[in-house]
């Protein structure tokens, strides 16, 4: 062993003892019933991310680099797609999975300023976002309350001559109706995206949400199934916006070198592109306007890491929601969510909302759940329309609604959800049902 090797391996001993020392003592402190914090949710680790993320650190690469690489491999094989790529977040990865539609690549079904894209108002701003800021327009459609997703019988009225994508989020991994959502997009010929940053391991039909439309995003900021501190990824099995994806993410450039690496195509002088001078160098060469949405190799590292555990992640948020589930049916004033026909949700949350009438509010309910140690949190943006970012934009020209958006309205007015992730014991679990239940009875 050289006298590297012997001291890398010292440090990653180090810092399994400092994960052991430091970390693991929180991760599995005991339960204190009304005592405890019961957050929503929460990284769960082991020394493994921690020394991954050492290793990273010691390579000192820094930039997209072996960790990224086999976090891109991994995740498309975990999801049984061509291509993965990663991201600095889930809203980069919503931005460039909508920017990818806008490629004069895609020709006659490239998404032009105007064109619309149908989604919902119920749910992450981020997801509508780029719609918005690429100056296309998103077409809202109410959803329904029974697995809190679109309600795809809305779906024919929203088109238009300029409906050109959807792009939609599976609400806290509950997937939408895939099936009739496909079959509109293929009738239509319109692109799917389909937001996974909730969902991540959810299968609808047997096959992996997030790769039934053309492009499939992810999140992996700490609450989310798995983390890397900031990150995302997107993923396809189209060759096209697989190159038009790569270029986004890289600053636009034409040029599929790795960091660091030059002359991959074996061509770097001898091609010609636009009006540049022949055998201009094509490192420098731009086919987009990109951005530069890469992370580092260290988040990578803890991202892999998370990978490898992933599996078990899943099978213990299925595991939680029956739980919850199991304790909290049967009670007249809620409606909790169910899994949709065909599906096998990872379960983002555990969403409840109050049926109409009943003698108390959301908010009551929630100041109650949190003043006694319960972390809760809301749809996301309950209903986007109605946050000041609408208040500039021009109802009709900027964004379509279908109809009234009653549904929508009702989870901002009347939803919340708790936590199931996988750090989340069996005690912690019994004491929210049993709170929810006093409250309710009382
Ligand atoms: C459905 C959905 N899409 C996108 C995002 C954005 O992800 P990020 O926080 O990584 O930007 C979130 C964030 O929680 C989300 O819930």
């Amino acid at each position: 062993m050289t006298k590297e090797q012997q001291l890398k391996q010292e440090i990653l001993q180090k810092t399994k003892e400092y994960y052991e020392l430091v970390h693991k003592p929180i991760q599995t402190k005991p339960f204190v019933s009304g005592k405890s914090r019961v957050n929503y949710a929460g990284r769960v680790f082991d020394e493994t991310e921690m020394q991954y993320l050492v290793d990273s650190s010691l390579d000192f690469w820094l930039t997209y680099g072996e960790y990224s690489k086999k976090f891109e491999k991994k995740l498309a094989e975990f999801l049984g797609v061509r291509w993965a790529f990663l991201v600095n977040s889930g809203s980069s990865a919503n931005l460039l999975a909508f920017y990818a539609l806008t490629s004069p690549l895609l020709k006659e079904r490239q998404v032009k300023r105007g064109d619309e894209v149908i989604t919902v108002a119920a749910g992450f701003p981020t997801t509508v976002a780029p719609i918005v800021q690429y100056g296309a327009v998103p077409v809202f459609v109410d959803m329904e309350l029974t697995h809190f997703n679109i309600d795809v019988t809305q779906l024919e009225a929203a088109l238009s001559p300029k409906t050109k994508a959807v792009m939609i989020a599976h609400t806290l991994g509950n997937p939408f109706d895939l099936g009739a959502v496909k079959a509109f997009c293929d009738k239509h010929k319109l692109w799917l995206i389909e937001d996974n940053c909730d969902a991540l391991g959810s299968l609808y039909d047997g096959k992996p949400t997030g790769t039934w439309g053309d492009i499939g995003t992810s999140s992996f900021y700490p609450p989310h199934h798995m983390t890397m501190g900031e990150g995302g990824a997107t993923y396809t099995d189209n060759p096209t916006l697989k190159k038009i994806m790569l270029s986004m993410r890289d600053w636009g450039r034409d040029c599929w070198c790795e960091s660091g690496v030059d002359n991959t195509c074996g061509a770097r002088f001898s091609q010609s592109f636009g009006t540049l001078p022949k055998g201009y160098d094509h490192k420098y060469v731009y086919s987009h306007f990109g951005f530069n949405l890469k992370v580092s190799d260290m988040q990578a590292a803890v991202g892999v890491a998370q990978l490898e555990k992933f599996p078990s992640f899943v099978q213990k948020r299925k595991e939680n929601f029956a739980k919850l589930y199991e304790g909290l049916r049967n009670i007249d004033a809620l409606i909790l969510n169910s899994a949709t026909p065909k599906s096998d949700p990872s379960w983002f949350g555990f969403m409840i909302t109050l049926r109409d009438g009943v003698k108390f509010t959301r908010n009551e309910l929630v100041e109650h759940l949190e003043h006694n140690n319960i972390q809760t949190r809301n749809l996301f943006a309950g209903n986007m329309l109605r946050h000041p970012m609408f208040d500039h934009l021009q109802k009709n020209v900027d964004y379509r609604v279908v109809g009234a958006l009653p549904k929508t309205d009702k989870i901002m007015n009347d939803a919340f959800w708790i936590g199931l992730y996988p750090g989340m014991s069996d005690e912690a679990i019994a004491y929210m049902v049993e709170t929810i239940r006093a409250y309710v009875a009382r």
